[in-house]
């Protein structure tokens, strides 16, 4: 891909008017007029149009988007073509139903919304890759074409009768036989063993489910139908990048992934993604650490490899009960802390804002006035134009990380529909403290597979590892035994890749690299903190430590472990909670934290844990974040990103030119940064 930030969005001006009408055409000159000024290079364009691209079953009219594409190649723009199976038009399910879904609560539904195909519908299957295949005949070799966009946030879960079957045929290639699955799902437990494979039916409020998705009577049955849901609407994308593929050997090909989205596991999708990219759209407006460790992850996908943010809002969202402005300053924030964290575009949804239906009231680059004197736009091309300047010494960069932060969806799925001890406790939150503690210290952290190769990291963090899989113990054995730390803790090592516990105490298999056993893990509501302080013969000396909440793991350290900080309350006080066991023949190191600590013990474990590398400790003012990509040819671009709405004032992480402002500075200068400021800085080489 060239050499810049890809920047632009979805534009669909087919939702204002058919091409023909003139009203529509001054509105697309219009567009065109505005995007210049606005330094949109990209536009995504196709989304949802499967109704005008095909009216019919034997009727293709690519008017529209010819004409779309036609005026982006001459303005220079590059197109990320969409393929419309994200929605199904009227006439494909009324003349076949099956290609609707049967929801959760097992009700078969009726034409509607968007997102609604059967992943395993043969007819949604077939229309859906006839498509792509029209559109691939019909615009590769395009010079624009930069990307393909398959569908669009793959998402949800079907229910139905092919759905079952299509269950059975996974089941029958993963397990072989009924006794091999009989055993993995441990179905003599109410009586459950299945004698014909016919036996077996979708996971749901109609069979296993009771109190919604994450109460099942066998974790191991809704383990696997999430493990097959996965796999079916990755089938869907395959077929559509395969017809894609009989016409264009080489454009990139891609789909919006939705981040920290638990119904797919996206590491199951990660080798069939040319690259990665996803959609932006925070809870909150102070998710600045969730937005990060999402960024993080979503590069995790490919390796590290440079991703896309494909939408995010240039102003709100329209979806929420309370849909807030981006305040000024905010949107360009944002932008650049993706690109900071390895992004080489960003995009909006959406470009013009649609005149009816559920989004007519989503942000836009132009609202529904057409005017591009307006805060937003103004923004919008104040950014599009620090990209065009210094885009092209950034796009490509990889972020050199000394920590990986392991992320397992297995473990997610398992650990929040386990029945004890502590429903309350969320993978996300957990994941997410112990993400913000590398966060607070500038440190680059990449958030990995299980499956990932970790002999380069120093630190391996592996937070609620619930499922230990494979060769994982191994592999964290291996990081300490060549002098590398890994910290691991509650709830973790708990069960098998079927959900099955492991008949031993936790944490299980990590129990020799732990140095330790669980004995018991007690539970309490989320309002009660547990004191914790430091043992007095430890590296914390007796000083208080902080508080644990929701679950805690009563320790019975092995001969050579250090206690590092026991309870300091509750009936447990005493118990040793956090631990550190030294490899017998190395420097390497695990520690183990029972139970989920505040922010400022998880500050004061990592000081400890990290003091042997020299590390240091977290940046001096908070809210502001710093980190790093890494050019080809060895040059290291520092980002300083200031979240707060007052203006600070930090030493430069590096001497060398700020691009933004193409002013010199010297190595740890200080830095202003505005409200909601940035710097990039290009270090000296
Ligand atoms: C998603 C979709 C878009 C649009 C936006 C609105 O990301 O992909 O089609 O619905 O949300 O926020
Ligand atoms: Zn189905």
């Amino acid at each position: 891909m060239p050499d810049m930030i890809a920047y632009g969005g979805d534009y669909n001006p087919e939702q204002y008017g058919p091409a023909f009408d003139p009203q529509a055409a001054r509105l697309r000159d219009a567009d065109e007029a505005a995007f210049a000024l606005a330094g949109v290079n990209t536009l995504t364009v196709g989304v949802f149009a499967w109704s005008l691209l095909q009216p019919d079953e034997q009727r293709y009219d690519f008017s529209s988007l010819d004409e779309t594409i036609d005026r982006a190649e001459a303005a220079g723009r590059q197109i990320v073509l969409a393929t419309p199976s994200g929605a199904v038009p009227p006439w494909l399910a009324t003349q076949y139903p099956d290609v609707l879904r049967t929801d959760f609560e097992g009700r078969r539904h009726t034409y509607g919304q968007r997102h609604n195909a059967c992943p395993s519908s043969p007819n949604y299957r077939r229309l859906a890759v006839g498509m792509a295949a029209a559109l691939a005949r019909r615009y590769a070799g395009r010079a624009s074409l930069a990307a393909w966009h398959i569908g669009n946030e793959y998402g949800g879960a079907c229910y139905c009768d092919n759905c079952a079957a299509g269950f059975r045929d996974w089941l029958r290639r993963r397990y072989g036989s009924l006794d091999a699955l009989n055993a993995d799902w441990n179905t003599v437990f109410w009586s459950h063993v299945f004698t014909d494979w016919g036996q077996i039916v979708p996971p749901n409020a109609l069979s296993e489910h009771w109190r919604g998705e994450d109460h099942t009577a066998f974790q191991g049955i809704t383990l696997d139908y999430r493990r097959f849901m996965t796999d079916a609407l990755l089938d869907c994308f395959k077929a559509e990048k395969q017809a894609i593929r009989r016409y264009d050997a080489s454009t990139p090909v891609t789909t919006n992934l939705m981040g920290l989205y638990r119904p797919i596991d996206y590491h199951r999708w990660a080798n069939e993604l040319d690259f990665a990219a996803w959609d932006n759209y925070p809870p909150t407006m102070h998710d600045e650490a969730r937005m990060a460790l999402t960024h993080d992850l979503m590069r995790g996908l490919k390796g590290g490899a440079p991703f896309w943010v494909m939408e995010q809002t240039p102003s709100r969202t329209a979806s929420r009960d309370v849909n807030p402005l981006k305040a000024p300053g905010v949107m360009r924030l944002w932008s650049w802390q993706a690109v900071a964290h390895g992004a080489d575009a960003v995009c909006f949804f959406q470009m013009r804002a649609s005149r009816g239906a559920c989004e007519k009231d989503h942000g836009a680059l132009i609202g529904h006035s057409g005017r591009t004197d307006t805060r937003v736009f103004r923004e919008a091309a104040g950014l599009g134009a620090e990209f065009g300047r210094v885009g092209r010494h950034l796009a490509g960069a990889t972020t050199p990380a000394r920590v990986a932060l392991l992320f397992d969806w297995d473990s997610w799925w398992a650990m929040e529909m386990a029945d004890g001890p502590n429903r309350l406790l969320r993978y996300i939150d957990v994941q997410l403290a112990w993400y913000k503690a590398m966060w607070r210290r500038g440190e680059p952290v990449d958030v990995l597979p299980v499956t990932s190769g970790l002999e380069n990291y120093d630190l391996v963090l592996a937070p609620l590892l619930h499922m230990v899989k494979g060769d994982l113990a191994a592999k964290l054995e291996a990081v300490v035994a060549h002098g590398g730390t890994v910290v691991t803790g509650c709830l973790s090592g708990h069960v098998d890749a079927s959900c099955n516990a492991f008949p031993m105490d936790d944490p299980g298999l990590l129990a020799g690299l732990a140095g330790l056993r669980v004995e018991e893990t007690d539970a309490r509501e989320p309002q009660v903190a547990v004191p914790v302080r430091f043992a007095p013969d430890g590296p914390g000396r007796g000083e208080p430590l902080g508080t644990g909440s929701y679950v805690f793991d009563l320790i019975e350290p092995g001969e050579a472990t250090q206690v590092v900080a026991t309870y300091d309350g509750d009936w447990f006080a005493g118990t040793p909670v956090v631990t550190r066991c030294q490899a017998p023949d190395s420097t390497g190191e695990c520690w183990y934290i029972g139970t989920d600590l505040d922010d400022g013990s998880l500050d004061k474990l990592f000081d400890l844990a990290t003091r042997r590398f020299g590390w240091s400790g977290t940046l001096p003012v908070a809210g502001v974040e710093r980190t790093l990509r890494r050019t080809a040819d060895g040059c290291d671009i520092y980002f300083v990103l200031n979240h707060n709405d007052h203006p600070v004032e930090v030493p430069s992480p590096a001497g060398g030119r700020e691009l933004i402002t193409d002013a010199e500075i010297g190595p740890g200068q200080p830095l202003a940064l505005g409200p909601r400021g940035v710097a990039v800085i290009m270090g000296r080489q």
